[in-house]
C-alpha cells in the first residue's frame, strides 16, 4: 500500500451557488498569537476577517505560562540566543530563520508593552528568568505564570478596536478551496449559525496551531486537533517535520483532573524533581540536571517511573517561600489549592505530556507556503525555528515575528484585495456512504491512547508500523462518512494527522532531538541531517 492517503479532496459536499458566501481581502484562521498579531499587521492596508473554530480564547497560547524568549536583558546578546535555539534544534534549525527571528524579538515585546501587555518588572525593565537549555534568563513573563493569557487579551483588545477587523467566533473551517492552478480562493466552513459558508479570500493565513488533542496526555486545549496540518494537506500543501513532538516533562497528574501544565520556569526557579521515594533523580541523567533540555528530562522521568514502578514522579517546591510562591505562580497556586496541595508539606505528581507541534506547513521565511495565496504562522507552521527540538518559550516569540511577517507581506502584496477574486463555481459531491454507523468519541479516546502508545516520547519501528495500520484501518469506515458537525471533522483530521506523524516517525531512523528510537538510539548525521517532507499526490 503507497505511503501517501489517498482520499478525497474535500470533506463535505461543496455548492458554491447555495451556500452563504462572504468576500474578504485576507482570512486568518485562529486566534492565537500568530493568528492575532498577523490581523492586526495586515490591517494597515487590508480588511481581514478572523475565524476562529470556539472562543476567541480558546488557543495554546491563552495557556501558555512559562513566557516569552528574548535577548531583552542588557548582559544577554542576540550571539547567545541564536547559538541556545541552534544548539537545541540538533542541527536541524534554519540559521537565517534564527537570527531573523531572535533579532525582531526585543521590538515586538516592546509594541506589546505598548499595547497595554502587562509583563511582570524588575525595577523598570522587564523581568527575565531562566528555562532549560537558556544559557541566560531571558523568559519574560506576565502575571507571573499567566503570560499567554495577559499577552493574548491585550491583543484581543488591540483586534476589537480595528474596524478593518471582523472576528468570527464558532466557525469551523473544513477545508481550503483551491484552484486547478494551486492558488487558495479560501474556505469553506460551518459558521456559528450551523450553516454551510463559503468565505472567499484574496489571501488566506492559517494560525490555526497545535494537535497536542491527538494524545491521550496532552497539556492542550481542545481545539488543538491539527485541523489546520490536515486541511493544508488535502489542498496540497508541502508538511515538514512531524516526527519532532515535543512532550512536556511536567504536566499534573492526579487521576480525572485535566492535565494542567506545571512551568518549566518553575524548575528554573529551583523546583526539584523527586521520584516516588522522595531521591532526586535527574543528575543521574544530566548534568543540567532539572534544566536539561526537555525531551531528556521527559525521558528521564519515564525511566524512573518504570524503575520506581510508578504512575508519576513528584516536583518538590516546599523551599519556595509561600507568599513568594503565589505572586510568581498565581495560576498554579489557585490550581494546587483547588486539590488542598499545600507546597509547604505536599509534593506535586507530575509526568509528561504531548506539548507542541515542532513540524507542521512548510513555509518560506515570510511565512508563504507551496500554495499560491497561503501563508501559514504559529504552531501549524514549519518555518525552520526550531529544528528538531524547540527551546523553551521560543514559541510565542516565533509567533509574534511570523504572524507580522506573514501579515506584512499580505498587507504590501498588491493584489490582495477582495476586488482582485476570481471565483469559479464550484460543485463537489461526495458517493453517499452508510456503511456502520460510528461513535467518533470512541474512535477520538481509542486513537489518543495509541498515539501516546505507539508515536509516544519513545518509539520503534514495530509499534510505529502497527499504529499505522491500526489508523488505516480506522480511516476505512470514518474517511468515506460525510459529517456535519465538528466533532466528526475534527476526528477526520486527526486520523489524517496522526498517520502523517507515524510515517514520518517510521521514516526517521535515527534518535533526534525530541524524536527518539528505542531501535536507532543514536543521531546519525549521514543519513538523516536532512528534513523529512511529506505531501498529498495530486
Ligand atoms: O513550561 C512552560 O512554561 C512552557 C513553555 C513553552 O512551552 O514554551
Amino acid at each position: 500500500m503507497s505511503d501517501k492517503l489517498e482520499f478525497r479532496r474535500y470533506l463535505v459536499d461543496i455548492d458554491s451557488i447555495s451556500s452563504s458566501q462572504l468576500f474578504t481581502d485576507c482570512l486568518i484562521i485562529g486566534t492565537g498569537i500568530a493568528g492575532l498579531r498577523a490581523a492586526l499587521e495586515t490591517a494597515e492596508h487590508r480588511n481581514v476577517i478572523v475565524v476562529c473554530k470556539g472562543n476567541v480564547k480558546d488557543s495554546n497560547t491563552f495557556k501558555a505560562q512559562g513566557g516569552i524568549a528574548s535577548a531583552i536583558d542588557e548582559t544577554d546578546s542576540f550571539e547567545a540566543h541564536t547559538a541556545d535555539t541552534l544548539k537545541t534544534g540538533c542541527g536541524m534549525c534554519d540559521e537565517e530563520v534564527v537570527e531573523l527571528v531572535v533579532r525582531q524579538g526585543p521590538e515586538l515585546i516592546e509594541q506589546l508593552l505598548g499595547w497595554d501587555t502587562e509583563f511582570d518588572l524588575s525595577g523598570s525593565r522587564i523581568a527575565t528568568t531562566l528555562e532549560g537549555g537558556h544559557s541566560h534568563p531571558r523568559v519574560a513573563h506576565a502575571h507571573g505564570d499567566e503570560t499567554g493569557r495577559i499577552i493574548a487579551e491585550a491583543l484581543i483588545e488591540k483586534v476589537r478596536q480595528n474596524s478593518k477587523i471582523r472576528i468570527l467566533e464558532n466557525f469551523f473551517v473544513i477545508d481550503l478551496l483551491t484552484s486547478n492552478q494551486n492558488k487558495c480562493m479560501g474556505i469553506i466552513g460551518r459558521n456559528s449559525r450551523g450553516e454551510s459558508q463559503i468565505i472567499w479570500a484574496a489571501r488566506t493565513i492559517l494560525a490555526t496551531g497545535g494537535a497536542g488533542r491527538l494524545y491521550r496526555e496532552t497539556t492542550n486545549p481542545e481545539v488543538a486537533t491539527g485541523d489546520g496540518v490536515a486541511m493544508a494537506y488535502r489542498a496540497g500543501a508541502v508538511l515538514r517535520d512531524l516526527e519532532f513532538v515535543q512532550f512536556h516533562p511536567t504536566t499534573l497528574y492526579i487521576a480525572g483532573a485535566t492535565r494542567a501544565l506545571i512551568t518549566e520556569t518553575l524548575r528554573g526557579e529551583g523546583a526539584i524533581l523527586v521520584d516516588n521515594k522522595g531521591r532526586k533523580f535527574m543528575k543521574d541523567y544530566h548534568e543540567a540536571a532539572e534544566l536539561a533540555p526537555r525531551d531528556v528530562v521527559s525521558r528521564a522521568i519515564l525511566s524512573q517511573m518504570r524503575k520506581t514502578e510508578s504512575t508519576n514522579v513528584h516536583l518538590d517546591v516546599s523551599h519556595f517561600d509561600k507568599v513568594y510562591f503565589a505572586k510568581r505562580f498565581p495560576f498554579i497556586n489557585e490550581l494546587l489549592d483547588s486539590f488542598d496541595i499545600d507546597i509547604a508539606k505536599d509534593l506535586i505528581p507530575v509526568r509528561p505530556s504531548a506539548h507542541y507541534m515542532i513540524g507542521g506547513v512548510k513555509t518560506d521565511s515570510s511565512g508563504k507556503t507551496n500554495i499560491d495565496n497561503l501563508y501559514a504562522c504559529g504552531e501549524v507552521a514549519s518555518t525552520g525555528l526550531h529544528g528538531a527540538n524547540r527551546l523553551g518559550s521560543n514559541s510565542l516569540l516565533e509567533g509574534l515575528v511570523f504572524g507580522k511577517m506573514a501579515g506584512r507581506a499580505v498587507s504590501q502584496s498588491s493584489k490582495a484585495t477582495a476586488a482582485h477574486l476570481k471565483h469559479p463555481l464550484i460543485k463537489y459531491q461526495i458517493p453517499h456512504s452508510d456503511r456502520t454507523r460510528l461513535d467518533t468519541d470512541d474512535v477520538r479516546n481509542s486513537l489518543r491512547a495509541l498515539m501516546w502508545r505507539n508515536v509516544g516520547i519513545t518509539r520503534s519501528s514495530q509499534p510505529l508500523a502497527e499504529a499505522q495500520e491500526i489508523i488505516r484501518f480506522w480511516q476505512r469506515y470514518v474517511m468515506d462518512k460525510v459529517f456535519d458537525s465538528p466533532e466528526g471533522w475534527e476526528c477526520q483530521n486527526m486520523l489524517t494527522v496522526s498517520l502523517l506523524m507515524a510515517q514520518s516517525a517510521q521514516k526517521r531512523q535515527e534518535s533526534r532531538g525530541v524524536h527518539f528510537r528505542r531501535d536507532f538510539p543514536d543521531c546519525d548525521d549521514e543519513r538523516f541531517k536532512k528534513h523529512i517532507e511529506i505531501s498529498r499526490e495530486q
